[in-house]
């Protein structure tokens, strides 16, 4: 089993089912990135890595004037395309690579949600999301919570390296674990400055749709988000 980072075929497939609802994404990482979002109406707004247009599609509901996608999964681009239909832009892309295709400061907002630590060439993506955002724009990223990487993964919490995440039914992940020095270290080294951090528990209505990962979310970090601004 080769271990990926965009969501090939039947493993996209499988995150967008368990997407909409799950105790994770629908329920913990989604509702504090979207509060993090703050009133969108009327902006123009990228979604790198956007999965199965989730992010997307609440983004539109809520007002954006446009929503551009991108994802290097072309299963996952198919769910997207499904959920919102003419709504939205979708780049079929791999993050690892320049965003060439995007203008200088077109965007207003930039979502890069559950993406980051799939990322290698960081300090690149981190420089093109700069140069795309207007002046004054925001950046939101989540990704997993290192104390909760630190937790699954065992070893050092100063780990450095890529660690493979087993995914749904025989998959598996490539996953760069960071520490939390790392990690902000990165996005601020890249000139945005820090507005907003969350620790997301799972909202309400993740306790009906698992209990257990519910609890979890409340007794243990799972996911940080981060709104940051573009000077
Ligand atoms: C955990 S999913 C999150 C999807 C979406 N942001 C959401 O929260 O619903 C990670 C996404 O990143 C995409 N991805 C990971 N590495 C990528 C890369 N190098 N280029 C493009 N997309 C990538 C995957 O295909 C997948 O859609």
């Amino acid at each position: 089993m080769k271990a990926e980072t965009a969501y090939h075929g039947e493993m996209g497939k499988q995150f967008a089912a368990q997407a909409t609802n799950s105790a994770y994404n629908a329920h913990t990482d989604r509702p504090a990135m979207l509060g993090l979002a703050g009133d969108v109406d009327g902006l123009s707004v990228l979604d790198l890595g956007c999965g199965a247009g989730h992010y997307a599609a609440d983004l539109l509901q809520r007002g954006a004037a446009t929503v551009v996608g991108v994802d290097g999964s072309e299963s996952l681009l198919r769910a997207a395309q499904d959920r919102i239909g003419a709504g939205a832009v979708l780049h079929h892309h791999d993050l690892e690579e320049l965003l060439t295709f995007l203008a200088d400061q077109s965007f207003d907002l930039v979502v890069m949600a559950l993406v980051y630590h799939h990322i290698t060439a960081r300090e690149q993506l981190l420089a093109e999301i700069r140069r795309v955002l207007r002046p004054g724009g925001a950046l939101l990223v989540s990704t997993t919570h290192p104390t909760g990487d630190w937790t699954y993964f065992g070893g050092s919490y100063f780990a450095d390296e890529q660690a493979e995440l087993p995914f749904g039914d025989g998959f598996a992940l490539n996953y760069w674990r960071m520490t939390l020095e790392k990690f902000l270290g990165e996005l601020l080294g890249a000139g945005f400055v820090l507005e907003r951090l969350l620790e997301p528990r799972a909202e309400e209505e993740a306790r009906r749709v698992d209990p257990r990962r519910y609890d979890k979310t409340h007794s243990q970090p799972s996911f940080l988000s981060v709104r940051l601004r573009r000077p």
